[in-house]
């Protein structure tokens, strides 16, 4: 008889991955089922984030209302970045919980299940990292890792303690790994690794060579693969070369998340990002110049302990010049063993939140203003969500959510669509 998994996922997309991979080799190995209801299950697992304070926090309170809810004799386990950095304490913290996995380390899942009070937190290198079960494509789009870890060392950033130093996933690997995927509905892949445009600079093996831009134009002559996304490039590695392969490569999807962090070249400094304000700002001119209806996202910490209100000007001033469309902010957290960590602050909590304020507020005028500008154009959309009887949602390639009216069933079709509506974060359209 098959078990009842309940995986609860925080984070960003290379968790969802790490969870997508666990339930492949539980569902394919160990007979789980997934369920929605804590109270059935027979194995529960978070997987953590710890990139900021405040999940962390949550987590043990987390562990105590499962621990009340769940059956006697269900399992516990907490996965991710946070059980990277807090290991056998979280054993130590919490006594219900049976096993701990770091993120580097949650394909030993099938190990873990049978082991009470296994942990393993290791960061160092192991080809098993990315040796998982595939769950089996069951929908367009399709998460593929192309690197893990991170070589980089922001200075506020925890990741490279959580998620270990860098590595890329051989070329053969993931071309494999997305022919695999295309011969069932997959259309789409989204490539993922902390700084994707890094790929090729480690790998376990010397002989092997490649750069990102020679992965992105091998995946784009698999045939029945229409379209290829990635997250995140690092503005650092942002070329040439790499902007004229995302202008004039037809499968890559115009829209690129390029996270900022701080718009003050003396801010960037002191978080080691490696690059300045004005070749941030150049950068994305020139993706703009090379695709007008591109889409730019970014990230943005407010309130870094050396931020003045000089530099925070200066964020509000790249701001202002790129027009994001999307921004993710961030309040600054200080994390464990990181260099920011010890640097003293002269940034008050309240100055910190009134600079996140003063950012929400001018993206959301950024976004009233251009949102409008869409009526009547027309984009490719993917549809892929059906939200109603008739209502189909869907991604432009340039990332725009669209939802369309249609009586016949549209789930997994490429369509251009003319737009006839807006709102701030989505947009109504009809196929043309
Ligand atoms: N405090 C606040 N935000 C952070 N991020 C990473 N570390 C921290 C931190 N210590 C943000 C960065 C990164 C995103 C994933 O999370 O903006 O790009
Ligand atoms: Fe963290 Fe910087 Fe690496 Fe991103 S590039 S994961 S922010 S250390």
């Amino acid at each position: 008889m098959s078990k009842r998994l309940y995986i609860e996922t925080l984070g960003c997309a290379m968790n969802e991955k790490d969870s997508e991979n666990i339930i492949a080799e539980l569902t394919t190995k160990e007979h789980y089922e997934t369920t929605d209801n804590i109270k059935n299950a027979d194995l529960i697992i978070i997987n953590t984030c710890s990139v900021r304070e405040k999940p962390v926090s949550k987590l043990f309170s987390q562990l105590g209302v499962i621990n009340k809810q769940k059956k006697s004799t269900a399992q516990i386990g907490v996965c991710g970045c946070t059980a990277s950095h807090l290991g056998a304490d979280i054993i130590k913290a919490a006594p219900y919980v049976d096993f701990v996995l770091g993120a580097r380390n949650v394909s030993k899942i099938t190990k873990a299940i049978y082991q009470k009070g296994f942990v393993d937190t290791d960061i160092s290198y192991d080809e098993t990292t990315y040796m998982f079960d595939d769950i089996g494509a069951n929908s367009y789009k399709k998460k593929i890792n192309i690197s893990i870890g991170c070589d980089k060392s922001c200075t506020y950033c925890i990741v490279p303690n959580t998620r270990g130093t860098e590595i890329s996933i051989p070329k053969e690997l993931i071309l494999d790994e997305i022919s695999k995927a295309v011969d069932s509905k997959v259309v789409e892949v989204l490539l993922l690794g902390q700084n994707v445009n890094n790929y090729g600079k480690t790998f376990s093996n010397k002989l092997i060579k490649s750069s990102f831009v020679e992965l992105l134009r091998d995946i784009s002559k698999i045939p029945k693969l229409k379209r290829i996304r990635f997250a995140s490039p690092h503005p650092l590695h942002m070329d040439d070369e790499f902007i004229k392969e995302f202008a004039t490569n037809d499968k890559i999807c115009k829209n690129i998340h390029i996270p900022l962090q701080s718009g003050s070249t003396k801010v960037l400094k002191d978080m080691r990002r490696g690059y300045s304000k004005e070749w941030f700002v150049d950068r994305c001119a020139s993706i703009k110049k090379a695709v007008p209806h591109s889409r730019i996202s970014t990230d943005i910490i407010v309130g870094f302990p050396t931020e003045t209100q000089e530099d925070f000007a200066e964020t509000i001033d790249v701001i202002n010049r790129v027009k994001f469309d999307q921004i993710f902010n961030f309040k600054y957290s200080p994390r464990p063993n990181t260099v920011a960590k010890d640097m003293p602050s002269i940034v008050p909590d309240g100055v910190a939140s009134s600079r996140l304020e003063q950012v929400i507020a001018l993206h959301k005028a950024h976004l009233d203003e251009k949102m409008p500008q869409n009526v009547g154009k027309e984009l490719e959309v993917l549809f892929e969500q059906q939200k109603e009887k008739n209502i189909y949602v869907g991604f432009s390639d340039n990332g725009y959510q669209i939802q369309v009216k249609s009586d016949k069933n549209i789930l997994g079709n490429i369509s251009k669509v003319r737009i006839t509506n807006f709102h701030r974060t989505y947009l109504e359209a009809n196929i043309k």
